[in-house]
């Protein structure tokens, strides 16, 4: 039984597409699971309260629970409503008659939706957390894999100095760590129960907010009730959470994609997680990473949709906030599904060390090293600096490298070099001897991983 709405005031039937427009049962039906459970916890306080009767507060509950199993048994199809409350009200009303009109009381549908899409975020964030565990403990298990594996690191795509993979995968470990902590922060503030703030101006009704919030397990209820049915703070801070997280993803997707290109051969993406062309048969394309890339976008764009629609929104309801599901569901189910995919696709790929180390010894990476080796015989570094600039220009032009030079061509640019500077200069004792705090000699990878997954291991998941 459809609710209408329109009876009481309206003289005339709403025009058949206006109505169609103003729906967003099309969108917001998932949120059936919320809020019917949402409509238990109020009639149950309504009916501790005594604002309904004892008798239609349990009539009520036991037929939500019914409608909730029915809808989840697919015995029930969600269809012909305004929106998901209307819908829930509609069959509850058809189920038990006068009962069943009792359940909007002291409620109106904006603390509704508020409360339903908070209850959405918290389940959101629950899920996004063990995802981002998963992704952060693969990195970890690769990254000590390779806490040997030295390759060169870039600035500017330019060689730059030599890390480790070890160290480089670790970065990730870093930026995911992040993320949990930035979705954890943001459901603080969502765990914050709207429910009593009714339309804006809350009610007269003598209701139980704190029930309704333990019922629900929410931490504590919302202070004002004009800012409870107009506040999506919560939810955009969800949104640039995730947004967050598919950046990180989106760059490490950009690394496995030219790290695979035959220039580089760094990586090999799995076939399991690649495609190839309909025209070129040698074609391995890796798709996965580059949809991770381009979906980036879209979840950025729902960040973007959100803050546009909230931006100049007088306060409290209006009904341009209906629009901001498409934004979130989709956000979340990106990001969710692109943190699964990106798990899978690194646990398999397979890491060409070879090739890393020999991009190492290219393209001078050892030459602030060698400017440092000065530094510590005496020679203020810039003066360093300049004599290392031209030591590398001689060697491009006499195709050498720093291994392939001679002690006496060293000592052609400064006396300071001496007979030990081959072997300061060799890329394990340059990664070696940084050994700081976040530095990639092996062992600082392996306390900082160790420290990570302390990290993790103390966040809520
Ligand atoms: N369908 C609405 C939404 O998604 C629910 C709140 C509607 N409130 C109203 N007064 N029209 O935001």
């Amino acid at each position: 039984m459809e609710v209408k709405l329109t009876q009481g005031i309206f003289d005339k039937e709403q025009n058949i597409e206006a109505k169609a427009f103003i729906s967003s049962l099309s969108f917001d039906n998932r949120l059936y699971p919320y809020d019917i459970r949402g409509s238990i916890a109020h009639c149950a306080m309504l009916g501790e309260c005594g604002i309904i009767s004892p008798a239609d507060s349990q009539k009520i509950i036991t037929s939500l629970n019914g409608i909730l199993e029915d809808i989840t048994l697919g015995k029930l199809v969600i269809k012909d409503a305004d929106d998901i409350h209307m819908f829930v009200e509609g069959v509850l009303t058809a189920r038990l008659g006068e009962a069943g009109k009792r359940v909007h009381t002291a409620r109106s549908r904006n603390d509704q939706i508020a409360l339903d899409i908070r209850m959405y975020c918290k389940e959101a964030i629950t899920t996004l957390r063990p995802s981002l565990a998963a992704l952060i403990k693969t990195l970890a298990a690769i990254a000590l894999e390779h806490v040997n594996t030295v390759m060169a690191a870039y600035t500017h795509m330019q060689k730059a100095q030599p890390v480790t993979l070890g160290h480089y995968l670790s970065a990730y470990v870093q930026m995911f760590l992040r993320d949990i902590e930035r979705l954890n922060d943001c459901y603080k503030r969502t765990d914050v129960m709207p429910l009593g703030s009714c339309a804006l101006a809350s009610t007269s009704y003598p209701i139980d907010r704190e029930r309704v919030a333990e019922l629900l397990g929410f931490s504590s209820v919302t202070q004002n009730s004009i800012d409870a049915v107009s506040d999506r703070d919560f939810q955009i801070e969800l949104v640039s959470a995730c947004t967050q997280i598919m950046l990180h993803l989106s760059r490490m997707s950009e690394e496995l994609i030219y790290w695979s290109t035959s220039e580089f051969g760094y990586a090999e993406i799995s076939e399991g997680y690649s495609s190839t062309s309909s025209i070129m048969p040698q074609k391995k394309n890796p798709d996965v990473a580059e949809l991770i890339r381009g979906k980036t976008g879209r979840v950025a764009g729902s960040l973007t949709a959100l803050i546009m629609l909230m931006k100049g929104l007088p306060l409290a309801y209006n009904s341009d906030m209906q629009e901001d599901k498409h934004a979130l569901f989709d956000c979340v189910d990106t990001t969710e599904s692109c943190l699964k995919l990106m798990n899978g696709m690194l646990s398999e790929v397979k890491f060409n060390v070879p090739a890393l180390t020999k991009g190492a010894k290219q393209g001078f990476t050892q030459a602030t090293d060698a400017a440092d080796y000065l530094v510590k015989k005496g020679l203020p570094f810039r003066t360093a600096h300049e004599i290392i600039g031209k030591m590398v220009r001689y060697m491009i032009k006499n195709k050498k490298t720093f291994e392939t030079l001679s002690l006496n061509e060293y000592r052609d640019f400064s006396p300071l070099f001496d007979a030990d500077v081959q072997e300061a200069l060799s890329l394990k004792q340059i990664i070696a001897s940084r050994v700081s705090v976040g530095a990639p000699a092996p062992s600082a990878v392996k306390r900082e991983l160790k420290a990570a997954l302390k990290r993790l291991d103390k966040l809520s998941l």
